[in-house]
Order: C-alpha cells, then sequence, then structure tokens
C-alpha cells in the first residue's frame, strides 16, 4: 500500500486537516477537512505552494520550520496564519513529518497534520497523524473502502507530481568523468537521508583520505575528523548547513593512518527543483603544505625579527657602552689637559710678571703697580677658573649661578683684551679692537664675560698664524650688544663646526698639535645663554672664523 492509498485512507476516515506536499513544500494531496476549512476549491490548492496562502508576517517562521524538518529530520509544531477563500485568516498549528515516498522521485515527502487553534478535538485526532507516518507497502488491513478510492487517488497523485528534470546519458557520463578525473577531493552527501551520508566519493577523495569509497558510503564525513571536532570551522560548517547554504572552511583532519592534513572544505548544496535541499556537494583539498610553509615562514619571520632585535638592541647597548667608555676616556684625558690649558694663560701672565718684578729692579714704580695689578686679576681669575671648572657640573644640572652688576663692556672687551700681549718675537698676533662706543651699559657677571672673552681670544691665538691680526668688534644696539671676535686662522670645518660648543668635543687638526680642554666653547655657550645671550660661529676653511657673542644690555630673569 503506498503513500497515496494510504492517504486517501486516513483521508476518509478522519475529521482532521491533513496534507501531502513534496519536498519543496508544494501540495500533493489534501483531506476533506481541509477542503472545507479552507474554502478553497481541490484544484485551486493542488500543486500550489502554501506559502502562497500563509499570513507574510508568518511565511518565515514556516519556511524555517519546514528546512529544519528537511536538514533536520526533526518535527516542531509551527504555528502561522492562512488565509481562506473568504478573505478571513484561520490560525493554524501544524506538525510536518518527512516520509519516505517510493512515488516521489526524490524519496520523500512530507505529511503535515494541521490543527486549527482552539479546535477542542485536537489532542484525540494526533493520533491519526503518528498513524500516517507509518504508511508504507500494502496492508493486509486495507479496508475495502480504501481501496475504492485507490485509482483516483493515484491519479490525483501522479497528475499533480512535478517532473524532475533529468539530464541526457551522454551529459551525465561527461560529468562523471569530470569529476572521477579532478585532483580535488569530491563527495556528495543524500541530504534526504538521515545524518547525511555520502552517497560518493572520487578517486582523489580515495588517494587524499586514503579511505576506500565502500569504507565511507553511508557514513557521515565527520569520521575524517577523528576526536578533534571541537573546532571553530566546525561552528561555521554547522550553522552554514543548518541554513542549508553553501560554505568554505579549512578543516583538521586525519587520514586513515592517522595523519593530520589541513583540509579547505567547500560545500554547495544542491536544491531540486521546487528548491529543496537534496544533496550536498563537497570540494575538498589538502592544503596541510600550503599551511605548514605559511607557518614556518611566518614562524622563521617571527625568529628572524626577534633575533634582529636582539641583535640590535645587543648593538645599541655595545655602542653605547663603547659611547660611554670612549667618553669616560676623553673626559679624564681632557680633564688633565682642560686644567691645565685653562690655567696655562692665566698662570704664564702671573709668572711672567711675577718672575719680571723679581729679576729687574729698574722697573718704575708705575709699571710695577701695573704688573702687580695683571697679576692680581689673573690670579682672581684663576680662582674663578677654578670656581669654573667645578662649575661645569653645576651647569650640566642647570644649577649655575651669575654674579650680575652693571658694567661697562667696553672695558670688559679691553680688560680681556690686556691678557694678550703682542710679541713679535713671542708669535703672538696683535688684537685690533673696534667699537664705536667710549662706554655701554651692561648688566652682566664681568668675570664670566671676561672667561668667555678670554677663551674665544686664546682660541683665536691658538688657530691663527703669528702677526695675523685678530679683529675685535664691539657694536651696540638699542637692547644688545655685539661681540665679534675674527680670526683669519685655519677655520673650521663644517663637520665640526655643529660640535664645537658640545662638552669636551674638540676640533682635529691633523699634524698639528693645539692644545685645548673642549670644556671653554661649552662653558662659554653656557654662561652667553646664563646672561639671556647667544654665541654662534662662522666660518670657512683657511680663511679663519668669526665668533659672534650677543648679550641683552639688560638681563631678563
Ligand atoms: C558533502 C559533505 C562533505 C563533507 N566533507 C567533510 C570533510 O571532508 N571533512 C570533515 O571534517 N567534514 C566534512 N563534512 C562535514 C561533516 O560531515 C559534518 O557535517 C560536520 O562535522 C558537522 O556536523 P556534526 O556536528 O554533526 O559533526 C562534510 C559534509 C558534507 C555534507
Amino acid at each position: 500500500m503506498n503513500n497515496v492509498e494510504w492517504f486517501d485512507f486516513i483521508s476518509e476516515v478522519t475529521d482532521d486537516i491533513i496534507t501531502r506536499h513534496t519536498l519543496g513544500g508544494l501540495f500533493l494531496q489534501v483531506s476533506r477537512k481541509a477542503i472545507t476549512s479552507f474554502g478553497y476549491p481541490l484544484e485551486e490548492i493542488i500543486s500550489q505552494s502554501p506559502y502562497s496562502f500563509i499570513h507574510e508576517d508568518d511565511i518565515a517562521v514556516v519556511k524555517n520550520n519546514h528546512t529544519f524538518l528537511i536538514n533536520e529530520r526533526k518535527s516542531e509544531w509551527v504555528k502561522y496564519r492562512l488565509k481562506c477563500k473568504n478573505g478571513d485568516y484561520l490560525s493554524l498549528q501544524s506538525y510536518g513529518k518527512l516520509i519516505h515516498s517510493t512515488l516521489d522521485p526524490l524519496g520523500y515527502e512530507i505529511i503535515l497534520y494541521t490543527k486549527i487553534l482552539d479546535d477542542d478535538d485536537f489532542e484525540k485526532n494526533i493520533g491519526d497523524v503518528f498513524q500516517m507516518t507509518r504508511m508504507s507497502g500494502d496492508d493486509e488491513t486495507l479496508s475495502q473502502k480504501y481501496k475504492s478510492q485507490k485509482k483516483r487517488a493515484d491519479k490525483s497523485f501522479h497528475h499533480h507530481t512535478l517532473p524532475i528534470p533529468y539530464n541526457t546519458e551522454e551529459e551525465i557520463r561527461i560529468l562523471y568523468r569530470a569529476i572521477n578525473s579532478s585532483t580535488n577531493g569530491i563527495t556528495v552527501a543524500d541530504c534526504r537521508q538521515p545524518d547525511m551520508p555520502l552517497m560518493y566519493v572520487n578517486p582523489a577523495f580515495e588517494v587524499m583520505t586514503g579511505y576506500a569509497i565502500e569504507e565511507v558510503v553511508g557514513k557521515n564525513c565527520r569520521f575524517l575528523q577523528g576526536k578533534d571536532t571541537d573546532q571553530p570551522s566546525l561552528e561555521i560548517l554547522r550553522r552554514a548547513m543548518l541554513m542549508a547554504e553553501p560554505v568554505v572552511v579549512i578543516l583538521r583532519n586525519y587520514k586513515k593512518d592517522g595523519t593530520l592534513f589541513w583540509n579547505k572544505l567547500e560545500l554547495a548544496p544542491v536544491r531540486d527543483s521546487e528548491g529543496v535541499l537534496t544533496h550536498y556537494i563537497g570540494i575538498a583539498s589538502d592544503i596541510s603544505s600550503e599551511v605548514i610553509s605559511r607557518n614556518q615562514i611566518s614562524e622563521l619571520n617571527l625568529m628572524l625579527a626577534e633575533t634582529n632585535d636582539q641583535l640590535r638592541i645587543e648593538r645599541d647597548r655595545e655602542r653605547e657602552y663603547a659611547k660611554s667608555l670612549e667618553k669616560i676616556n676623553e673626559l679624564k684625558d681632557d680633564f688633565v689637559s682642560s686644567v691645565s690649558h685653562e690655567f696655562r694663560t692665566p698662570l704664564a701672565s702671573i709668572i711672567g710678571f711675577a718672575q719680571t718684578l723679581l729679576k729687574d729692579n729698574t722697573i718704575s714704580e708705575q709699571l710695577r703697580e701695573k704688573f702687580l695689578h695683571i697679576i692680581f686679576n689673573d690670579g682672581k681669575r684663576l680662582a674663578r677658573i677654578v670656581e669654573d671648572m667645578l662649575d661645569i657640573a653645576r651647569i650640566e644640572s642647570g644649577k649655575s649661578t651669575l654674579f650680575k652688576e652693571t658694567h661697562d663692556i667696553v672695558a670688559i672687551v679691553k680688560d680681556a683684551m690686556s691678557a694678550f700681549t703682542y710679541d713679535k718675537e713671542k708669535n703672538t698676533n696683535p688684537l685690533i679692537f673696534k667699537t664705536n662706543s667710549s662706554i655701554i651699559a651692561l648688566e652682566c657677571d664681568r668675570d664670566k664675560i671676561i672667561q668667555v672673552l678670554l677663551n674665544l681670544l686664546t682660541n683665536a691665538q691658538k688657530f691663527s698664524p703669528p702677526d695675523e691680526e685678530i679683529i675685535i668688534t664691539l657694536a651696540e644696539e638699542e637692547e644688545i650688544v655685539h661681540i665679534k671676535i675674527k680670526d683669519n686662522g685655519i677655520g673650521i670645518h663644517t663637520d665640526d663646526i655643529h660640535h664645537v660648543f658640545e662638552k669636551f668635543y674638540r676640533v682635529k687638526h691633523p699634524g698639528q698639535e693645539i692644545r685645548g680642554t673642549g670644556l671653554g666653547l661649552p662653558i662659554a655657550k653656557n654662561l652667553i645663554e646664563l646672561h639671556g645671550g647667544t654665541i654662534s660661529v662662522v666660518s670657512t676653511i683657511g680663511h679663519g672664523s668669526e665668533f659672534i657673542v650677543t648679550l641683552p644690555k639688560r638681563v631678563h630673569e
């Protein structure tokens, strides 16, 4: 006894709304109660989609229920509203069941039991539905009544079943050939069977996994996951399959011999002409070597980056260490020479004049007084230099202080110059002072300004050939004064010029031994800046240098 016969029989004896549908949902047969409840004549229902009668707000929920029934083989009640022939909506609740069908080319159909909500007889009638779902083959207990209707039912079924398009044999053969010769593993799973078993795998799948076709057909393909079933990609796969959608995932799979391989799996749903999911086609590619080399490359890159970082840190550390060692050495050397250098000029002056005074009794009282004055001033300057040497640390920490008073900068410059007397014999240089002002009041620390000028003049002498003039220019503007010390010496190389004010930096002059601490200019710079002024230098190799000191007349605190 087939489904049509059973249905006709149940239809005859029940007062329930029972309907038969294709997998796509189209009506195949309806019970008498359906006709009377909905008000449509049979010909307006058969081969129609129930969705065309359902309230538009309820279509989605019914479709979901439909998909769930097909994909999961699970039946659930669904509530919705159906528009009757007279335009009224009936509130319904349906329960579907997927059953085998020998008549339907797809092998399945859906039987729907529908209850009109508020129907008190619902509980009583549900038993009939379960009876229905067990329908199969001939039944000896088939009633005479049923037999008399069989002919009509068969006719109705064939008349209302939609034809399934088939490919020509040739087309099928070509497709089969293509699939068989593909290098990708191709699988086909039957979505109409419980647990979607594989119904076909191609030779490439056998090669890829090590499983023979006869070992896998009839099984769900999850066996390739072994115990590794907790993969995030599987969640994506499951969700897509629930919605009957295509999906691409990368899975950890295991061959028959237990070897891990990375499977890029592309799943494509296959639907029948009514849009019902019937099969899934899987295309599997072993991308292990890609994944491994990608992983290896990123691992190597990571290692390389780490090693590079480590090397860079080490190198920086070494460089810093070497630099600090160099600095310490330089500091030590320069400190010694700095001390002697800074002391040399005033000491030479003190010793020279003291010696003259000691040896020469013929010196006039006036000259003697002048010499003593110079000795006294240079002694004081020495003390100040010692102080400055100690001050370097204070300068560095920004704790250096000035003893400011109002002075005549013209006199200060002259005082500084007086420490250098021109002596042709001694290869010194004539100092030429140029100014338009006889007196310029300047708020400053006299000794500090003298210290700066002495330093600049000493440098100018040091780097000038004998007898070359050193020009000192003093000019004033409303708020500032400019002191320029220009020599015609060897000049400073452009590579050095930006460093001459750095602590311990000493310009190297190959072939010449020029003394210096490397502290003079940094101290000078700092002292001038403490006065709110600036110091700069312009120089041309072979043509000498010019140091320009600019000072505000009044120090702004
Ligand atoms: C056609 C088809 C091919 C499949 N191929 C594979 C595969 O190669 N490897 C794999 O791990 N899962 C594959 N699957 C997925 C599993 O069969 C299964 O659907 C998945 O593990 C999720 O279901 P489960 O949570 O019930 O295991 C395939 C599924 C289909 C429908």
